[in-house]
């Protein structure tokens, strides 16, 4: 590990030691240790798909069938477990320091790593609606069929099963985005792991949180166009990095 990237652990350590309210954002970047493909950066779904067409709510209504194509392999695999990542950040909750997690990740992991306050700005994969009858399917069900075959409502035969996600062209969850701008607003200290911040309204919630006098610390693969708002940035592998976070931020408080 670079001196550089050693030098930002220890500085980060030493503002989590120093917070009260530390909130953690997290994109797609923080899963990708865990075997999910990131959409953009090297390798990046968008190189593949076009997003309009796999992800957005026109796209998806006009042919569901891509959709789920593209699911396929975005898809949480039940397989695909939290990494090291997401579970120092569960640990940073555990000790009293990390209050909420925001995500933009709809894989859950963070939950299934041990986090309890989850924001989860673009929803996640739980449930999956039938948009014509609107029979309810839970997420396990859908992804053994999807191993098969394309899913169809077992009610009315519709094509037309959408997960509770939010695809490009709808509004997020209201309720989950007004709860993460108070956490953003409430945070001394705002860390964001493994996402560009191109996506908006998530993207503004790190000038939302140094508008209100937060400390931002950012860990992410590559530089992001919003680097220059970081007071700490560390370029390399969340599930590298986080883990060794924690190690010395609990030296710190020993
Ligand atoms: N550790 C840390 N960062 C990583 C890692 C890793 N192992 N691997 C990749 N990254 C970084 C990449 O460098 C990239 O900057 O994670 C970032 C992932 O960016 P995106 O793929 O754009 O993901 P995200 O920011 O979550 O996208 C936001 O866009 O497509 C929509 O709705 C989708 O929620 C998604 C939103
Ligand atoms: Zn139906």
């Amino acid at each position: 590990m670079s001196m550089v990237v050693e030098e930002g652990i220890k500085k980060i350590s030493r503002m989590l030691s120093e917070s009260e309210h530390a909130v953690v954002f997290t994109g797609s970047g923080i899963s990708a240790e865990s075997g999910i493909p990131t959409f953009r950066g090297p390798g990046g779904l968008w190189e593949k798909y076009n997003p309009e067409e796999v992800a957005s709510i026109y796209g998806f209504k006009r042919n569901p069938k891509e959709f789920w194509k593209f699911a396929k392999e975005l898809i949480i695999k039940s397989s695909a477990s939290p990494n090291p990542a997401h579970y120092a950040i569960a640990e940073l909750e555990k000790e009293g320091v990390v209050k909420a997690v925001i995500t933009q990740n709809i894989d859950m992991l963070h939950q299934r790593a041990g986090s309890m306050r989850v924001l989860e700005l673009h929803g996640s994969m739980k449930y999956v609606d039938c948009l014509e009858c609107r029979n309810v399917y839970e997420w396990e069900y859908i992804e053994k069929i999807l191993q098969i075959e394309q899913p169809v409502c077992e009610r009315c035969g519709s094509e037309l099963l959408k997960p509770r996600v939010v695809f490009f062209g709808e509004p997020l969850p209201y309720g989950i985005l007004s709860e993460a701008m108070e956490e953003s607003r409430k945070a001394d200290l705002f860390i964001v792991v493994g996402s560009s911040l191109v996506v908006y309204p998530a993207a503004k919630l790190p000038d939302m949180a140094k508008e209100s006098g937060a400390k931002l610390a950012i860990v992410n693969l590559e530089p992001t166009e919003k680097d220059f708002l970081f007071d700490v940035a560390i370029y390399g592998k969340a599930a590298e990095i986080l883990p060794k976070v924690l190690e010395e931020y609990r030296r710190l408080k020993s």
